[in-house]
């Protein structure tokens, strides 16, 4: 890694799961505004590139990125109060409907130029949004960017825990520690009669987080208004109060005590 890396992005935390669709963008995204929110900068590099999904859960699939000579300058986006989080996502050069059909090593040559050709300056923590799996992936941003630690998204079922557990021991064999696990999807609130509904089951996280010597960080439900803001473009920490923004924020507080000790409330509150 570059000596100017370590120095100017202060923690740098991945986002991986051991399978597709279960909320690692949603989560990511989530993440970097809630760390936002107390105050710190903020940049999300989209190490997803044939899947990028960020800008289009940011509402900003219309970005740019500009650049003087062979330094990039990252998206950056307002988040209300004079505050803006930087991005970079594949999505911002390519159609937004063209495919992007890359071998391995091409797509690592996009993400090193993602990290050492863009301008990130100071950040205190980059938020980095990986494909589904144990692919190449989380191995050159290990090498690029040596992560403070790795978030591993799963659902509550069985199946879903067998992935996440490859995704703990690739985060660890990549000498990068696992910051905890957190339980998506898990469990749904009836609206109607406000019962619990354990549609993928539940607690299968914390299960797994016991197993693996792995801190359980928390559990979100599956919310229709998540999967709503994740379709508008409105990550659901900026939206109204509600029990998994709350669990969410105490998520966010867990990951920047972890990173920098204890923490204070946030800077602008939420709702
Ligand atoms: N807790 C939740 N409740 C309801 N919907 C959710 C929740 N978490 C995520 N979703 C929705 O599920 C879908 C998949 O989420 P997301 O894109 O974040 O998953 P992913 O793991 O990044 O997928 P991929 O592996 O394709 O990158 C999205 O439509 C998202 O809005
Ligand atoms: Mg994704």
């Amino acid at each position: 890694m570059k000596e100017f890396l370590a120095d100017t992005i202060k923690h740098r935390i991945m986002v991986m799961s051991g399978k597709g669709g279960v909320g690692k963008t949603t989560v990511a995204v989530n993440l970097a505004l809630g760390l936002a929110l107390y105050g710190k900068e903020v940049g999300i590099l989209d190490a997803d590139i044939t899947g990028p999904n960020v800008p289009k859960m940011l509402k900003i699939e219309d970005a740019v990125l500009t650049g003087e000579g062979k330094t990039i300058r990252p998206a950056e986006i307002p988040i209300g109060l004079d505050r803006e989080i930087k991005v970079v996502s594949m999505a911002f050069l390519i159609g937004r409907e063209s495919p992007v059909v890359w071998r391995g090593p091409l797509k690592m040559q996009a993400l090193k130029q993602f990290i050492e050709g863009v301008a990130w300056e100071d950040l205190d923590y980059m938020v980095i949004d990986l494909p589904p799996g144990t692919g190449d992936e989380p191995l050159s941003i290990a090498q690029l960017l040596r992560p403070d630690g790795t978030v591993i998204v799963t659902t509550p079922q069985d199946l879903a825990l067998i992935d996440a557990r490859r995704a703990i021991d690739m985060s660890r064999s990549l000498g990068v520690p696992v910051l905890g696990i957190i339980e998506n999807m898990s469990g749904f609130s009836c609206p109607g009669c406000g019962g619990a509904i354990d549609i993928f089951k539940v607690g299968g996280g914390m299960k797994a987080a016991v197993e693996l010597a792995v801190p359980f960080l928390g559990r979100i439900e599956i919310d229709p208004a998540i999967c709503e803001s994740g379709d508008l473009g409105r990550p659901f920490i900026l939206s109204a109060a509600s029990k998994n923004a709350e669990a969410f924020d105490e998520i966010v507080r867990k990951i920047m005590a972890h990173c920098e000790g204890d923490v204070g409330g946030p800077e602008i509150g939420v709702g």
